[in-house]
């Protein structure tokens, strides 16, 4: 059987960022950079990666930077290629009008609200959600390993990860059921629930592949946890009506939207990069001492 192909993506970053506070004063807290990227530019490398043609950005007030990100920085480009400078390193940034669309969220809702406003682009096809501030970086990419997934299973994908039992209570946490290699069924979801509710200890990570009809549900979607409408509850009303599983990524995960996690990605990172590990790993044991 084919499955729909997954053609377009949802960056919901209409949120404040106000735990990076006061340096997401000024700037969107999806455009602080690991290493030399902006967290969202590695969001949307990973959908490009997994086959994903159109970038649907959820924004807000204060978000227009994301749009100038994408764009083509002519002044820039055009200085830079004068004085015989590269700009090939500009070239992953530039999202051409027909892969790009940004709406707005007017009110902070909820992330469940945040995807719904999406509904007109999404129409009547499956599609991905990336939250940026969870890093996922492996090879292939997390959203690769999820459409080649779903390739086989089809209906709703989410990609989730093990955390120690005390932290669930930040997270969407599943219920799971059999499991297949890489592939777990999901029983049942719950957002952010009390250590001692928790179904599991295996959060939903921040990659989705889901199909419209949780548009329609979301509609109608009362507020959840923190009074705000979750995709999570919504996403949980799916389950028994369409097939719903989980993956389980093989590569590593920084939760960005925490200081520990964002150093610690910018370190993994520089560790990784040939035009400076070396020097970063000598001055991280220097630091060590
Ligand atoms: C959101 C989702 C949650 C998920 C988490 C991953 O929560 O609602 O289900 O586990 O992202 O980071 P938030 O971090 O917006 O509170």
């Amino acid at each position: 059987m084919t499955h729909k192909p997954v053609r377009k993506a949802v960056f919901p970053v209409a949120g404040l960022g106000t735990r990076f506070l006061p340096a997401t004063k000024a700037i969107p807290k999806e455009m602080l950079p690991i290493v030399d990227s902006p967290l969202i530019q590695y969001a949307v490398d990973e959908a490009r990666e997994a086959g994903i043609e159109q970038m649907i950005f959820v924004t807000g007030r204060g978000k227009s930077v994301i749009e100038d990100h994408f764009d083509i920085a002519f002044e820039l480009e055009h200085t830079m290629t004068a004085r015989g400078k590269d700009v090939s390193v500009l070239a992953k940034t530039r999202l051409s009008p027909g892969n790009c669309v940004y709406v707005r969220q007017q009110e902070p809702l909820g992330l469940g609200h945040a995807i719904w406003c999406a509904r007109d682009i999404i129409g009547d096809e499956p599609f991905a959600i990336f939250l940026p501030d969870e890093f996922m970086h492996g090879s292939p990419g997390c959203m690769k390993q999820m459409v080649d997934a779903y390739h086989q299973i089809g209906g709703n994908v989410i990609s989730v990860l093990e955390v120690p039992r005390n932290a669930v209570s930040s997270y969407g946490v599943i219920a799971p059921g059999a499991g297949n290699g890489v592939v777990t069924e999901v029983l049942g979801l719950v957002e952010k629930p009390k250590v001692e509710d928790a179904p599991s200890n295996l959060i939903v990570s921040g990659r989705y592949i889901l199909q419209p009809e949780v548009m329609r549900i979301l509609e109608g979607q009362e507020k959840g946890a923190g009074g705000e409408i979750q995709l999570t509850d919504a996403m949980a009303q799916m389950i028994g009506q369409q097939p719903f599983n989980a993956v389980t990524f093989n590569g590593n995960r920084y939760d960005c939207g925490s200081k520990v996690g964002y150093i610690e990605a910018n370190l993994a990172l520089a560790l990784q990069r040939p035009d400076m590990a070396e020097q970063i790993r000598a001055i991280a044991l220097n630091l060590l001492k």
